[in-house]
């Protein structure tokens, strides 16, 4: 069997190390990574291939940034082409970015079936680039790899059979097991910023909502210049980010509060997640791994798809158009901590790669 895999954004690179690692174990298996080259940075790609050990793509589309429909239709034509050349079984994609979207309907149009990792997420907000991505890859896809019972119940309510539905568990869950301690011996970053555990909170901001918001974008770096009056916030910026703070004008009082850093590799990452005090954040990752590490997350949003982590306390939710209360809802994670059920089977038990594989070779 050839299946084809389309990565292309940071989060996917992530997700694809357990799925790739777990579909390459198998004999009867032939995987065909394509990068669509959405994100190209150094630190937002290659980084990730190196420290994680995800093969090198067969083909690197090198697409680039542009306008969500300039950006989608390059990827098209490009995988469409791919797709005619490889006469892949099925086409695997990952979560909700435009890669997903452009992955899920060259396919779908050359009537290859899809499998969809990460489906039935929704925060019901149309804005959101990536619920438009989301629901349309579903609706395209044959096999759909829902993470949690909730993204189950929301494929159902949009009429999609069960029985293309698979609940396997979040793949997110699986890199961070794998990785568990790997980070204690490769990761210095702690020491590189002079950071001591649980003495500072670690945020991320990269969502087009706040970053293309002037306002939501002021009310998150005074916030969280509050906080930083009495513990560092450490803040690996995205590029959007950086380029939006630029565009702002805010981009020199949140270096002046703000341990401003380049984004960082995952081992990295998750030295900073594990040993933070609180963590605030637009990632949908983020939310997760904050989870998995047990660190109070204040998430920088008028809506989560993880619902889960906010009804059992893991989480709070944060629309970001006040600084005062960014500043007092992250004071209130420092005091309190926010996680009151100590249960860590939410996404699974690190097995989903391999329960996806399973499914994928039975198809
Ligand atoms: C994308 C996804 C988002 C995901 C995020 C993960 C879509 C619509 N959005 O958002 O769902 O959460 O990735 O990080 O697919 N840029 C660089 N270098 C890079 C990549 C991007 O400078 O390597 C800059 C460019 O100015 C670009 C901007 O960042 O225009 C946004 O990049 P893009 O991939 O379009 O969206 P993200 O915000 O990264
Ligand atoms: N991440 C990383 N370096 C960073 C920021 C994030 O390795 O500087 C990792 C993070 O640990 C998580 C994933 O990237 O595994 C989340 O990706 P991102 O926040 O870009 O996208 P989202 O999950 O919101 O789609």
């Amino acid at each position: 069997m050839r299946v084809m895999s389309i990565v292309g954004a940071r989060p996917q690179f992530i997700k694809a190390a357990a799925v790739s690692r777990a579909l390459r174990a198998r004999d009867g298996i032939t995987e065909v990574l394509v990068h669509t080259g959405q994100h190209y940075d150094a630190n937002m790609s290659d980084v990730f291939f190196d420290e994680l050990e995800i093969p090198r793509p067969d083909y690197h589309l090198g697409i680039g940034s542009a306008l969500h429909g300039a950006q989608t239709g390059r990827m098209l034509e490009a995988i469409e082409r791919v797709m005619l050349d490889e006469r892949p079984d099925m086409v695997l994609v990952y979560g909700d970015t435009n890669s997903t979207l452009a992955g899920a309907l060259a396919a779908a149009k050359l009537h290859i079936p899809v499998a969809h990792v990460e489906a039935g997420l929704r925060s019901f907000n149309r804005q959101m680039p990536e619920e438009i991505n989301r629901v349309l890859a579903d609706h395209v896809s044959t096999l759909l790899f829902a993470p949690t019972q909730t993204a189950v119940d929301n494929l159902a309510d949009e009429g999609i059979s069960d029985e293309k539905v698979n609940r396997v568990g979040d793949v997110m869950y699986d890199v961070a097991l794998y990785y568990a301690d790997k980070d204690d011996a490769q990761s210095r970053i702690l020491d590189d910023l002079k950071l001591s555990a649980e003495q500072y909170v670690l945020a991320t901001v990269h969502r087009a909502e706040n970053t293309d918001n002037t306002e939501r974008l002021r009310a998150i770096i005074d916030g969280l210049s509050g906080v930083a009056r009495d513990i560092a916030v450490v803040l690996p910026l995205h590029p959007r980010t950086r380029s939006a703070l630029q565009r702002h004008g805010l981009m020199e009082i949140a270096d002046s509060q703000l341990t401003i850093i380049p984004p960082v590799s995952y081992l990295d990452m998750i030295m900073l997640e594990k040993n933070a005090a609180v963590i605030a954040t637009d990632s949908g990752g983020v939310q997760k791994e904050a989870y998995f590490y047990r660190v109070p997350c204040v998430t920088l949003r008028d809506e989560t798809e993880w619902v889960e982590l906010v009804k059992i306390g893991a989480n709070r939710l944060c629309p970001p158009s006040c600084s005062k209360e960014i500043e007092d809802i992250v004071r209130a994670g420092l005091r309190d901590g926010f996680q009151k059920d100590a249960r860590l089977d939410l996404y699974g038990d690190g097995r989903s790669a391999e329960r996806i594989v399973g499914v994928l070779e039975s198809a």
